[in-house]
């Protein structure tokens, strides 16, 4: 007999999403990933000055900061016609990979890590344990000292001793499952310290260049900020090398720092390489920080790095890259809380339609799985089928066509930890690609997106506006206009129709609505629920401390907001409290 549990929230931020599980003999047999908040941008944006929305569907997500704003005038400019200038390119590459990098770094060590380090454990250690520990895995760390071991020890014991955890409240601490030697997780946790300094340090590079994060400031044509070495009020020689200083740490920490953090985690818990695999189909635009205004098969504006072609992989066969059709993406909302006026089809992003049709029970509520509805995510297809995208999609992408250095560290990794590129589509592969990605996106922005801003800089190239298309009447009176961009969580897409000089139609296909979103019509589950239900062995020890799928859930570093991006009419975030 199966027994019943859910899990809500599920996150440490952007908490409204919702596991329903079923299990027999402490293995999951079903799963229904529950998407229980409702927002609204794509209907707020309706009727608005293109030029304007990115404003407000920048705030579709304070995590994700900068990703949707950039999506958005990118799918503008490819309606209207504009083409900024390659500076103002840069600039936009420059605050997404610095994001990106600061997004994997914050996933790892604040939103994942404490999944498998106990902090607990940490008081329990010998400093200078700690510190071999680190030297023993291959951590240059600077922080890896007997100094700093001591102090973070004695911290942790200071705070378990005031008997109020802080942010270390409600972890599953003592679970048999947590496997590191005390001195590992003393280690971590002062990883997980500096971790904290480090995302505030380097998430500048994005405050510099738009005035303020999160939501820094944006313009369609190029960007806001002026640049020029000679002048006291632009961005000029004192900030760029300041912002050198930050790219250069960047790299340090994820190389000394991060890297071997998630490759030392990954060996003490390689079983979950055989755990959490989710559909073995790919689907990514580029490596993170690619981006294509329009079908990225005919796009002139292609930013990032486009090293990697756009593609998608079926059925886990890493020698067919196949290429990427716009035309193929469908969201569906089968298993979702919105009618489509022809009723239960896909519908392609630029067609797509945003109707509110709630049916479920009215809060609170015990189980939502029993109903053929039960989330506010829509479900993303690619020529049918469920897809996944991230990290991982974009790591097996850049592993298939060869790009020289993932190869490298994705072969580095796994003879280190014995494993197949098969094994790669799991809990511990989306992990480890996490970091395989955030390494390689702080060697491009250091080697080479920063120094060819600055060599143009140099060479006198200080435009960042393309003013041609700003007035509405140089637009046609109506067009449409689509964006592609690897963010931190996967493939970004956002859909405009313009009319008149207002939006008429506005979708945004994001990374978590293509993980989170639920079954199709054909029954098809989700990557979330085929992650934990797909061969009916997650294990699952302790229903009362379900550690285990917090672990494959986390690995898709999951964020909700962005998945629904919906928001009641009377301005509230929170659906349930009303229906
Ligand atoms: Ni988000
Ligand atoms: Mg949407």
């Amino acid at each position: 007999m199966a027994e019943r549990l859910v899990i809500d929230p599920i996150t440490r931020i952007e908490g409204h999403l919702r596991i329903e599980l079923e299990t027999e003999g402490g293995k999951i047999v079903k799963a229904w990933s529950e998407t229980t908040q409702f927002r609204g941008l794509e209907e707020i944006v309706q009727g608005r000055d293109p030029r304007d929305v990115w404003a407000f569907v920048q705030r579709i997500c304070g995590v994700c900061t900068s990703v949707h704003a950039i999506a958005s005038i990118v799918a503008v400019e490819n309606a209207i016609g504009s083409n900024p200038p390659e500076q103002a390119r840069l600039i936009r590459d420059m605050v997404l990979a610095s994001q990106e990098v600061q997004d994997h770094v914050i996933h790892f060590y604040h939103l994942h890590a404490l999944d498998f380090v106990d902090v607990t454990q940490a008081a329990k250690a010998d400093p200078q344990a700690a510190v071999d520990f680190a030297r023993a895995i291959g951590s240059t760390w600077k922080g890896n000292t007997l100094e700093r071991m001591t102090q973070v020890r004695d911290t942790v014991q200071g705070i378990l001793d005031s008997g109020q955890l802080s942010v270390f409240t409600g972890g599953y601490w003592g679970h048999p499952d947590y496997r590191l030697p005390p001195e590992a997780n003393l280690m971590a946790v002062a990883h997980y310290l500096d971790a904290l300094e480090f995302q505030r340090s380097m998430i500048r590079i994005g405050t510099v260049f738009g005035g303020k994060n999160p939501h820094p400031n944006f313009l369609v044509g190029g960007m806001a900020c002026s640049i020029d070495p000679g002048h006291t009020e632009s961005i000029n020689q004192v900030q760029v090398d300041q912002i050198g200083v930050w790219v250069a740490e960047s790299l340090e920490f994820v190389k000394a720092c991060y890297v071997p953090d998630a490759l030392a985690i990954a060996g003490v818990y390689k079983d979950y390489f055989d755990i959490g695999a989710a559909q073995d189909n790919y689907l990514a635009v580029g490596m993170a920080g690619a981006t294509f205004g329009g079908d990225p098969a005919e796009s002139k504006w292609t930013s990032g790095h486009t090293v990697i072609k756009p593609g998608v992989i079926f059925d886990g066969d890493l020698g067919t890259v196949h290429p990427f059709d716009p035309q193929k993406i469908e969201e569906w909302v089968h298993s979702a809380w919105y009618s489509y006026e022809g009723g239960d089809i896909g519908l392609k992003p630029s067609v797509g339609e945003t109707t509110v049709a709630y049916t479920g029970p009215k809060p609170p509520y015990e189980w939502l799985g029993d109903s053929e509805e039960y989330t506010w995510c829509k479900a993303p297809r690619y020529d049918g089928r469920a897809v996944q995208v991230g990290p991982l999609a974009r790591v097996v992408l850049a592993y298939a066509q060869g790009h020289e250095r993932t190869v490298e560290i994705v072969d580095a990794a796994l003879a280190q930890l014995g494993i197949t590129p098969a094994q790669l589509n799991s809990t511990g592969g989306r992990i480890l690609a996490r970091a395989v990605e955030c390494l390689t996106s702080a060697e491009i922005l250091a080697e080479t997106t920063f120094p060819t801003f600055v060599k143009n800089l140099k060479g006198g190239d200080i435009d960042v506006f393309d003013p041609t298309r700003w007035e509405p009447g140089s637009w046609a009176p109506e067009a449409s206009g689509m964006s592609f961009v690897e963010v931190a969580r996967g493939n970004l897409s956002h859909w405009v129709t313009i009319k008149d000089g207002k939006v008429a139609r506005y979708q945004a296909v994001v990374p978590t609505t293509w993980l989170a979103g639920g079954r199709d019509a054909s029954g098809q589950q989700g990557p979330y629920e085929e992650s934990l239900a797909g061969d009916g062995q997650h294990p699952l020890s302790d229903p009362a401390r379900p550690l285990e799928p917090l672990r494959t859930i986390h690995s898709f570093d999951p964020c909700m907001s962005c998945a629904v991006h919906v928001l009641e009419s009377n301005g509230r975030g929170s659906w349930a409290v009303e229906a």
